[in-house]
């Protein structure tokens, strides 16, 4: 697909298909998203990819409102940033899950941005759990990597 059709045909998708999408596309995405900017070049950006369904729902849940869709999605990717390696790693960051979003629609793919960094949940006693600290429990994140947020991916619906 020609560059310029991938940047007016990219846009928000939070309905999808039920179908799959190959493992071979999502490391894909993640290999281009690699060939991004960063500062210094550090490469400050890391990459998770979640397919399985239960655990994307369960992803879906770590805000209040806006999440929500993820629990339709087939697969996300979680975009993180080592900040202890740069204190530009925001910028990193977004311009690969930028990469991700372009390179998902040259794939036929759809894609939404769900934000994390400074987002958060109530939970049950009325506190606030930011979303980044659940991630952290349940996909297991190391405390260097901060996370920026997660992409849903899949064929539009
Ligand atoms: C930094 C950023 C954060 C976003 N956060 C969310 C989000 O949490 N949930 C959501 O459904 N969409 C989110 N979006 C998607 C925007 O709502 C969407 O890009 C915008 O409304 C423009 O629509 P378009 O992408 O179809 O052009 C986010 C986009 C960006 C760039």
């Amino acid at each position: 697909m020609d560059f310029l059709e991938v940047i007016e045909k990219r846009h928000s998708v939070r309905a999808f298909t039920g179908e799959a999408v190959p493992r071979f596309l999502l490391d894909e995405l993640i290999e281009d998203a690699r060939t991004a900017p960063s500062s210094k070049n550090c490469k400050s950006s890391g990459f998770m990819i979640l397919e399985d369904p239960d655990l994307i729902a369960a992803v879906g849940q770590m805000r209040d409102g806006g999440s929500h869709f993820l629990s339709q999605a087939p697969a996300a990717i979680v975009v993180l940033g080592d900040s202890a390696k740069s204190d530009m790693w925001v910028e990193n960051s977004a311009i690969s899950a930028t990469f991700i979003q372009l390179s998902a629609v040259a794939h036929g793919l759809g894609t939404c941005w769900v934000q994390v960094r400074g987002r958060d949940r109530t939970l049950p006693d009325g506190s606030r759990q930011l979303a980044e600290d659940y991630l952290r429990d349940l996909l297991g994140i190391k405390e260097d990597y901060s996370v920026l947020c997660v992409i849903a991916v899949g064929y539009e619906g």
